[in-house]
């Protein structure tokens, strides 16, 4: 660890990476959002631009501190992690999508605050643009996404591998309540486009997210 810290094994190697929640208008006051505390994107950020790398770090609304040296970009719905993803994507080498997406937004938001009445209140939800599946693509880039999942860890993961086109995919177990959303810890499992897979058992997220470098990312690089 000593060695990707002080030998910068990223130095100039542009990464991108997403973090934390998004939020979906309902109305001027009220939003949809998700448990995402935006944890492990920040930690993998300050880990990547500590190896060396030119970091931009897209973020949903979280209360984490910026990581020092890297270039961040806030943002609050959907919508706008799409945008931010667009521009700042094109000229990156690795992509890194740990953000999780709200999949749905309030199709009709409300400028002014909706009133309660004596029923049940019925929101439209229409769907958000799947900002992985649809980014577009450079020669060379190393794409990588996350994936929450409660049960068929595996199938499920190796499915959006494929569906995503991606390098690589990193899952999270939430079916067990001490590790990923809003904890202090993660243990993953990480399955490759060659069918091979890596597992990186639970420790504090600065330690996977150095795991994940070395693992993956440096892997990953170093056969393209
Ligand atoms: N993702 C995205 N844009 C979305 C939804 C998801 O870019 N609108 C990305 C996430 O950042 C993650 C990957 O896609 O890297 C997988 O997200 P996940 O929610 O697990 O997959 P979905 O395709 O949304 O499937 P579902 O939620 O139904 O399991
Ligand atoms: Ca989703």
């Amino acid at each position: 660890i000593a060695y990707l810290l002080f030998e910068k094994p990223l130095a100039g190697v542009k990464v991108m990476v997403t973090a934390g929640p998004t939020r979906e208008k309902i109305d001027n006051v009220r939003y949809i959002t998700n448990r995402s505390s935006g944890k492990m994107g920040y930690a993998l950020a300050r880990m990547l631009r500590l190896m060396g790398a030119e970091v931009i770090l897209i973020s949903g609304p979280t209360t984490l501190k910026i990581p020092s040296g890297v270039r961040a970009v806030k943002v609050q719905s959907a919508a706008e992690m799409a945008k931010a993803v667009d521009t700042h994507s094109k000229d990156s080498r690795v992509i890194i999508m740990a953000a999780a997406v709200a999949d749905y937004r309030p199709a009709e938001p409300s400028e002014s605050k909706i009133k309660k009445g004596a029923g049940k209140l019925t929101l439209i939800l229409e769907r958000t643009r799947d900002i992985l599946a649809t980014l577009e693509r450079k020669e060379g880039q190393i794409v990588i996404g996350f994936c929450a999942e409660d049960r068929d860890l595996e199938n499920r993961a190796r499915e959006k591998l494929v569906k995503k086109s991606l390098d690589a995919i990193v899952c999270n177990d939430i079916s067990r309540r001490d590790i990923a959303f809003g904890s202090e810890e993660n243990e993953v499992s990480v399955f490759f486009r060659d069918g091979s897979s890596e597992y990186i058992e639970k420790a504090d997220k600065d330690t996977v997210a150095l795991q994940l470098i070395k693992r993956v990312i440096l892997r990953l690089l170093s056969k393209s």
